[in-house]
């Protein structure tokens, strides 16, 4: 159902439900909640997900596991998917959607979850919940916005129209696309953040993150709060001191 291995700084989780596409079933999300804390405790620097198979990264909420619930069950399944992917966005390490496929639905919206995008030539990504007399319960109608903005998110909400590679990179939400192998061109893009100090990769993901939520003063002043933070690094000493003394600098995580 689910592969995570390690491969030097990185580690890599895989959704492997190919006959189903990947979709995430209740089972599926929890073990990706265990996953994430496992990974959490590993000494890596990056996290990539990606899904198994030719065909998808993932299909969305496991559709066969929604019907027939109670209300609470479904308020329940929502806010299960949404702590889940809010796991992300505090796991140590950044993390990299490598979209080999379809994300739609929930795959999207745990694609859009991760700090980065990569995406391959046969992906095809959407929030195609409309279709089904439903709305985006993983966190879509939130993250969408975020990444592209309130019209291009309405939009793609309230067609649930589906897009090609090109399109989602021009609009901002993937932020690369892989000419060759997918999880390379993953792994490359890891390889051009894993050498800075984790501290220094933390601060600056918690104020970005901030600027979408908080007024601009506010922001700001969270900003010079988390800047200083910064300066108080071990790596920040060492970081300086190599520039002065023209080496390179080797952060240590301090
Ligand atoms: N849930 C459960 N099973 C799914 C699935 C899903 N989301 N998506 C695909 N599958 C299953 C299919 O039922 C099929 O299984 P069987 O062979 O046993 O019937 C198998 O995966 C292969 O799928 P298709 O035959 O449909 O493959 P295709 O290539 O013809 O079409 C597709 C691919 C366009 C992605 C199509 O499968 C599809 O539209 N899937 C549903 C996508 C969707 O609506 N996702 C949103 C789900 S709701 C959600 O995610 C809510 C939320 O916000 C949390």
């Amino acid at each position: 159902m689910l592969d995570l291995v390690r491969d030097g700084d990185v580690a890599v989780l895989t959704l492997n439900r190919p006959e189903a596409l990947n979709a995430l079933s209740f089972d599926l999300i929890r073990a990706i909640g265990t996953a994430l804390d496992e990974a959490g405790g590993w000494d890596i620097r990056a996290l990539i997900i990606t899904g198994a198979g030719e065909k998808a990264f993932c299909a969305g909420a496991d559709i066969k596991e929604l019907m027939g619930r109670s209300l609470m069950e479904e308020k329940a399944g929502a806010e299960l998917g949404q702590r889940v992917f809010a796991k992300l966005d505090t796991l140590k390490v950044p993390t990299i959607a490598a979209i080999n496929g379809y994300a739609f639905g929930g795959g999207l919206e745990l694609a859009m979850a991760c700090t980065f995008r990569v995406a391959g030539p046969k992906a095809k990504m959407g929030l195609p919940e409309i279709k089904l007399g439903l709305i985006p319960g993983y966190g879509g109608t939130q993250r969408l916005p975020r990444l592209v903005g309130e019209a291009r998110a309405l939009e793609l909400i309230l067609t649930g129209r589906t897009l090609a590679a090109p399109e989602a990179l021009a609009m901002g939400l993937v932020n690369r696309l892989a000419e060759g192998d997918l999880l390379e061109a993953a792994k490359a893009l890891a390889g051009e953040f894993t050498g800075y100090g984790l501290p220094a990769l933390a601060l600056a993901r918690s104020a970005v993150q901030r600027a979408l939520t908080l007024p601009l003063a506010e922001g700001l002043r969270t900003e010079a709060e988390l800047s200083t933070l910064a300066y108080r690094t071990q790596d920040a000493a060492e970081g300086l001191a190599a520039f002065v003394e023209k080496r390179k600098p080797h952060f240590r995580d301090l």
